[in-house]
């Protein structure tokens, strides 16, 4: 093993940028940067040229977006993946991704070191360190953001002593987006009394500048994963962008809320999730169409705890796969198609049909030609309420 061989978590940005020459200072070792593409929006060609000058020994682009949706993103639709009920998870899903392409690298380079760019204060740090652990255990971390204490400013001049100018990031947040969500916090968004500014928003219009016209759209759905759009078969992540670009033009998508950090933080979240705030609302949707009552609420409990564990990065748990092998089973029903509406700043379900729809109309209907056999009520509303009514004649004396 080369123990002066480290390889970073690098995403281009000022941190993971400032660790390059650090890492070879502080600790003596060469550094090979990976840089994986989730679907973010990154000049990666600038990042990987910047990475080299900064002296990294190697640097790698991994194109990860088709297994980030294969592997990721459809287990999280199937689960209806809504941490705290909203936040679609974009960020807690890439972490054990990236994490498990840098642990691929080092394992493969023969390094004993990894890094990665997160602070001591958030949920990424957590992610990044349980998943590299559960993936190789013998793996070295280092975690220079939560050692240097050093500010943007002095990170800045930091490199300018070096010799590298780096332009500061003119955004006023800190953003992290990938195919599933865009991340937006910092800056003015930390009083929560604040309304996100405009600004804050890249994929989704403003209500006020969406269209006057409603659109209609219908998602196609197989084994519980989107295939469809508009009646034509996509590969999944131009479907995703597809979706993304259509109910973000229509002013949906915005999340603004308070969530509760794994490190026990409270904090302002802000999120853009056109596509995948529109087709969890879909697939919710057409499980109600074609799953029983009791798969349906057992589904509902276990979907939390899926969600808890991948925001708290115990994406390796063994618990998040046998929960995966429940869900799977009953997505083997959910087949069907979904129309929504995209109108001023929603996307409403108004339709959905199936296959395997287990609604019954004959029976459901009000009209003449019901096929529901009405005598058959009586005795079970006796039998259902009896111990209820039971317990009131008792404990009013009323009997
Ligand atoms: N709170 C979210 C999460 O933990 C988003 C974190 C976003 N990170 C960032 N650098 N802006 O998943």
């Amino acid at each position: 093993m080369n123990n002066k061989l480290c390889v970073l978590a690098y995403s281009g940005g000022l941190d993971t940028s400032v660790m390059i020459p650090w890492i070879k200072e502080k600790y003596g070792m060469d550094v090979i940067a990976v840089i994986v593409d989730v679907g973010q929006k990154e000049d990666f060609e600038a990042a990987m040229e910047r990475a080299e000058k900064l002296g990294a020994v190697e640097v790698i682009k991994i194109d990860a977006r088709k297994e980030f949706v294969n592997d990721y993103i459809f287990k999280a639709i199937k689960a209806n993946g809504l941490y705290e009920g909203v936040y679609p998870m974009g960020t807690s899903l890439s972490r054990p991704l990236i994490a498990s392409k840098v642990v691929e690298v080092a394992e493969k380079k023969n390094a004993s070191t990894v890094a990665h760019g997160c602070t001591g204060k958030g949920n990424d740090q957590v992610r990044f360190e349980v998943s590299i652990r559960s993936l190789n255990p013998s793996l070295r971390i280092l975690a220079p953001v939560r050692e240097w204490g050093l500010s943007r400013d002095e990170e800045v001049k930091y490199l300018e002593k070096k010799g590298i100018k780096i332009e500061r990031e003119k955004s006023k947040f800190s953003i992290d987006d990938n195919l599933w969500s865009r991340s937006i916090e910092g800056g003015e968004l930390e009083d929560p009394w604040i309304e996100p500014p405009e600004e804050a928003f890249v994929w989704s219009k403003p209500v006020s500048k969406a269209p006057e016209n409603p659109e209609y759209i219908t998602i196609g759905f197989e084994k519980g994963v989107p295939v469809e759009l508009n009646g034509e078969r996509l590969d999944p992540v131009n479907l995703i962008l597809k979706v993304n670009e259509l109910a973000g033009s229509h002013g949906f998508g915005r999340i603004d809320h308070m969530e509760d950090r794994v490190v026990g933080i409270k904090s302002r979240e802000v999120y853009e999730a056109p596509a995948a705030l529109t087709i969890i609302r879909a697939h919710q949707d057409l499980e109600k169409l074609v799953l029983t009552r009791l798969e349906l609420e057992e589904k509902r409990r276990i979907e939390a705890t899926w969600a808890w564990l991948v925001y708290s990065g115990l994406w390796f748990e063994p618990l998040r796969k046998a929960i995966d092998a429940f869900i799977d089973y009953t997505q083997l029903n959910v087949e069907g198609e979904v129309r929504i509406k995209l109108f001023k700043g929603e996307a409403m379900v108004v339709g959905r049909r199936s296959p395997r729809s287990l609604y019954d109309e004959k029976k459901a209907t009000y009209s003449s030609l019901s096929r529901f056999d009405q005598s058959l009520a009586n005795g079970f509303i006796q039998l259902w309420g009896m111990s209820t009514v039971r317990a009131n004649e008792v404990r009013s004396g009323k009997s």
